[in-house]
């Protein structure tokens, strides 16, 4: 949102036509909100939080493309090659919502979810929950909140360093914004939220 604040602006205006300020969005809510959704399968995509899955094992010899893979081999597969896929997105490494939206609004691509949750029999077991988890955080903290870089002294908007972390699971580093109410009506409907 940092980095995009033209996304956040759209995602905030869809919630808004949608929703219409006076309630936080639901789950039931999910199938309305078409650019959120984008934006959510764009981040996936864009920033992968297993870059190259879990290695898996062969149970079996077997062959791909020609080349012999032996029983027991370990198999890492390069989930982040593939969502980066210049043959399947364009310009991949951007990051881009509107490429999921069908044409002509968007570039009508296709998210593959699989990239994200591993394949076959050890496919992500909590991948149901990850996907509604991740879709309401964002959906309420968009519904209620700006997310803006912090100003510098002379009043400039400072652009965040973003750096990611290199582990097997890859998340951004810890870096400062501001997170505030978006405006009164947003700061009341936090508060309710919470005496609920
Ligand atoms: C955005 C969040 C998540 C992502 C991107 C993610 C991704 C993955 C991936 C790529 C795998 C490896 C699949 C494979 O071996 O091919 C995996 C495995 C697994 N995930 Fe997730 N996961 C997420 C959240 C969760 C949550 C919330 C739970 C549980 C509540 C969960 C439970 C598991 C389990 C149990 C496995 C091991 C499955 C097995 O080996 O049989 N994951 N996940």
């Amino acid at each position: 949102m940092l980095l995009h604040p033209e996304v956040q602006k759209k995602a905030q205006e869809e919630i808004d036509r949608v929703i219409r300020r006076d309630r936080l969005p639901e789950l039931s809510d999910h199938g309305s909100l078409t650019y959120l959704q984008c934006v959510m399968d764009e981040t996936m995509r864009w920033q992968p939080v297993l870059p190259i899955g879990i290695p898996h094992q062969t149970t079996a010899d077997d062959t791909y493309r020609g080349m012999h893979i032996p029983k027991g081999a370990i198999i890492v597969a390069n989930s982040r090659g593939l969502t980066w896929d210049e043959t399947k997105f364009h310009d991949p490494r951007s990051f881009k919502p509107e490429r999921f939206l069908p044409k002509p609004d968007g570039a009508g691509e296709v998210p593959s979810p699989n990239t994200v949750y591993g394949w076959g029999r050890r496919i992500c077991a909590g991948r149901f929950l990850a996907d509604n988890s991740v879709w309401i955080a964002m959906a309420r903290i968009l519904a209620v909140f700006s997310i803006t870089p912090l100003k510098d002294a002379e009043g400039h908007l400072m652009k965040p360093d973003v750096k990611f972390t290199t582990e097997m699971t890859r998340h951004v580093k810890p870096f400062k914004c501001d997170i505030l109410p978006r405006d009164e009506k947003a700061r009341l409907l936090i508060i309710n939220a919470s005496l609920d």
